[in-house]
């Protein structure tokens, strides 16, 4: 069974191949939301963009962006936007995630407002 590690809580979890990463970090108690975003988000729909992370480690253990998750982290949501510059590798929507091997998770992916790949 693939693992998951959220690095800031120190947790790691087995999940069942295919698990979506917002449900498991929500089953870990691994908050995805920040601020006003733990009571408003779309429920997992890939519209929000406010369940981001970052896969840090096995990026190639998760699925593939689709066609809504593109859209939300690179056209639609201005927030999401600034957290995926410098970050296009790594940068995902957890709801939009299903494990299929061993990761590393980092929750709540800031916003790159002064990142040296924003103004560089
Ligand atoms: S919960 Fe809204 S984009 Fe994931």
């Amino acid at each position: 069974m693939p693992k998951v590690t959220f690095k800031k809580e120190k947790k790691t979890v087995e999940v069942p191949e295919g698990a979506n990463l917002r449900k498991v970090a929500q089953s870990a108690g691994v908050e995805v939301y920040k601020g006003l975003h733990k009571y408003l988000h779309c429920p997992g729909l890939g519209l929000c963009g406010s369940c981001r992370v970052y896969i840090k480690k096995g990026q190639e253990n998760v699925t593939k962006p689709g066609m809504i998750e593109k859209f939300t982290t690179t056209i639609a949501n201005p927030e999401a936007q600034f957290a995926y510059i410098g970050h296009e590798e790594e940068l995902r929507l957890s709801c939009q995630c299903r494990v299929t091997g061993d990761i590393e998770v980092e929750t709540a992916a800031p916003c790159n407002w002064h990142g040296e790949k924003f103004w560089g």
